[in-house]
């Protein structure tokens, strides 16, 4: 199979298009990088040139495709228990809402395959004690959250869960499972997942207690960064908490939420 170059050109369409579609920027130095996640997607598309496939995606009459285009030219890294302390600070709200009887309500805003969504909700039941609670995941790559529903991960990944929500909440996979490890049901089927795309009007999700926005905000630029920071920041109850990634920063971005620490907020 000949290898097919991306040209200049082609790849300021691309640009367009995962800014369009998801408000990515993507700078010049990002070019060999959308070639190489899109070789293979073009060859099986039967496409000659990644020109072609831009115009199919850009057609109108492909939106499955374009799904596929966004899930492939998304970064999804993350992994169990990411940044410690902003667990730390979870446990410590969670504590401290043990007889509340509204639901303590969680949102991981870029949830990625769900590592993230479970980590919180294991806080959560273990230290809410039985007071109620509630996981909300999102990202906009259907991909992404077809492996978050699923809860089911390579064990190499679960090397930052606690020893004892490993034992309390994950069961090993036994024969040909062996090597990964499954959300445990009970906990599994409370962490509901959507499809949420946050650079546009965002869908009725209620009011959170605490929402993780980490590790996305550095894809926008600056407009969009404001614009998805306000939508969210008002879906956040007032003495609500937000978290972002430790290499972001609200500076410039929203000066209503109070800084307490680095990459963390709380809305007066
Ligand atoms: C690097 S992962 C971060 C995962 C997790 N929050 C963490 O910190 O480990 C970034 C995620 O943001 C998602 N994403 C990118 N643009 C988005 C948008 N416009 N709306 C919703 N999710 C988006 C990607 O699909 C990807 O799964």
């Amino acid at each position: 199979m000949s290898m097919i170059i991306i040209t200049d050109q082609e790849f300021t369409s691309f640009q367009r298009f995962i800014y369009d579609a998801a408000g990515i920027t993507m700078s010049s130095a990002k070019k060999a990088l959308v070639g190489g996640r899109l070789a293979k997607r073009v060859q099986q598309c039967g496409m000659r040139s990644y020109g072609e496939y831009f115009h199919l995606l850009a057609s109108g009459n492909a939106a499955t495709e374009v799904q596929t285009a966004v899930d492939l030219l998304t970064t999804n890294e993350t992994y169990f228990f990411r940044e410690t302390k902003h667990f730390d600070l979870l446990r410590e709200l969670a504590t401290a809402a043990r007889k509340r009887t509204q639901p303590f309500r969680v949102w991981s805003a870029a949830s990625s395959t769900g590592e993230e969504a479970y980590s919180i909700a294991m806080v959560l039941e273990d230290c809410l004690q039985g007071a109620p609670w509630d996981v909300f995941g999102s990202d906009i790559s259907t991909r992404v959250l077809q492996r978050a529903r699923a809860g089911h991960y390579p064990v190499e990944r679960t090397t930052h869960i606690p020893p004892g929500y490993l034992k309390r909440f994950c069961l090993k996979g036994m024969g040909a499972q062996q090597g990964t490890i499954l959300i445990e049901r009970g906990l599994r089927t409370r962490v509901q997942f959507q499809e949420i795309n946050l650079n546009a009007p965002l869908p009725q999700v209620g009011q959170f207690d605490v929402v993780f926005l980490r590790n996305v905000m550095i894809y926008f630029n600056e407009d969009t960064k404001r614009q998805v920071v306000d939508r969210i920041v008002a879906q956040i109850k007032p003495g609500g908490h937000f978290l972002i990634g430790h290499s972001e920063s609200l500076n410039g971005i929203n000066d209503a939420m109070k800084p307490l620490a680095p990459s963390i907020y709380r809305k007066p």
